[in-house]
């Protein structure tokens, strides 16, 4: 049997550690798992907070079982409807069907089209508590974070935020649940890829989300996935601050997509431009092999980005393609970009490029460099000068 693990007080985590599936949303890579967070609270009601995916019900109700014990669930509270947190429900009602839904006006809809459910609910406005007896229970929609019927459950008793999506990040636990159990190198990394992947493009909604919420007095942050949050606290704010405000480190992602190792030539020519221009913190990838997840989480970290890419049937090289959809999809904000493609029989490449550019709105730094078959001596100088030109754009980075 699963066992449940006391987080605070009477409060007890229940989520469960996916090694399964190997892409979230079918889409980004999972070479840690990820954990769906879930909580139950024993108050004179009983409280639980958000479920899990469907594939794992077992696991996760094992847990509740050992929390609840003979009492059965008063309540439980949908922060958010995605089926990775709200996947059990309906079983979840088969088990203890006395339970009660708590979810605002655009909970509702969906409750009934994910799992049919129409009655035995409470429906919370923005700002409305919920006394559950030992705690008190405050709601606070915040829209597109990551869903329009999104909202965090504080619970004023414990000072703790369960703000599911919001500061969640890849990674299941090994060990430790808490901040301070972990390296912060590892939650932030995975943090952050969290927030490229699936937050980003919501960023100005995580702006409004945090100054609704900056009032409110909180000591613990408990989210839906990764890893929970009781000593750094305040840092943890001021990271999603910072990402949802586009500020960047001193940095560039070169990404580049490459048939022959022509078009990889010319990156490795801009990486070198980059380094003689000052800037050590050159990421170079592979837009065919490597994981677009970490990809974004760069380009979401630092300040400069080039992308390069040779002419596939008179169009963009499909996997830099798809990158640039990616980014248009996320409209990052206060970065430099450069361009460069390549072609043979065929232009296209820069052509796409530059209508990405356009659609982008990201500065651009010159010079824009197209190469025919493989590059030459001077192709090669324009590369290097693109990386130097890069480098200045984002200034000197400070010394380590
Ligand atoms: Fe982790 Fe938007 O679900």
């Amino acid at each position: 049997m699963h066992k449940a693990i006391p987080v605070c007080g009477d409060t007890w985590w229940v989520g469960v550690n996916d090694h399964e599936t190997d892409l979230f949303e079918s889409l980004w890579a999972l070479p840690q798992g990820v954990a769906y967070n879930a909580y139950v609270i024993l108050g004179e009601a009983t409280v639980a907070i958000d479920t899990v995916k469907g594939p794992c019900f077992d696991d996760y109700i094992d847990k509740v079982e050992h929390v609840l014990g003979d009492r059965s669930l008063d309540y439980l509270v949908v922060n958010h409807m995605e089926p990775d947190h709200a996947g059990v429900i309906h079983q979840l009602k088969r088990r203890y069907p006395g339970v009660r839904f708590i979810g605002n006006a655009k909970t509702l809809p969906m409750l009934k089209g994910y799992h049919d459910i129409d009655a035995d609910i409470v429906q919370v406005k923005d700002g409305e508590t919920l006394d559950i007896g030992g705690h008190v229970l405050a709601f606070y929609t915040i829209p597109m974070v990551h869903w329009p019927e999104s909202m965090v459950t504080c619970d004023t008793t414990t000072k703790t935020l369960f703000s599911n999506d919001a500061f969640g990040g890849y990674g299941a636990h090994e060990g430790g649940l808490f901040d301070n159990e972990k390296t912060r190198e590892r939650w932030e990394g995975e943090m952050l890829r969290y927030y490229a992947t699936i937050v980003a493009r919501y960023s100005g909604m995580v702006q409004t989300a945090l100054k609704k919420l900056a009032g409110l007095e909180i000591e613990r942050i408990f989210p839906a996935h990764g890893t929970l949050f009781q000593h750094d606290v305040h840092q943890v704010v001021e990271l999603y601050d910072r990402w949802s405000r586009h500020e960047t480190e001193c940095g560039v992602v070169v990404a580049y997509g490459s048939m022959y190792g022509n078009t990889r030539r010319m990156a490795d020519a801009v990486c070198r431009g980059i380094c003689e221009g000052g800037v050590k913190n050159v990421h170079l990838y592979d837009s065919s092999r490597d994981e677009p997840s970490l990809i974004l989480r760069d380009i979401w970290r630092y300040r400069g980005v080039a992308l390069l890419g040779c002419t596939y049937n008179t169009l963009l090289f499909p996997p830099l393609d798809a990158l640039c959809t990616k980014l248009i999809n996320r409209m990052p904000k206060k970065r430099y970009l450069g361009i460069a493609g390549s072609y043979s029989w065929s232009k296209g490449a820069l052509d796409a490029l530059r209508a990405f550019a356009e659609a982008v709105k990201l500065e651009r730094v010159g010079p824009e460099v197209e190469v025919y078959a493989s590059p030459t001596d001077a192709d090669l100088e324009q590369c290097v000068l693109l990386g130097k030109n890069m480098a200045a754009a984002i200034g000197a980075c400070p010394a380590r």
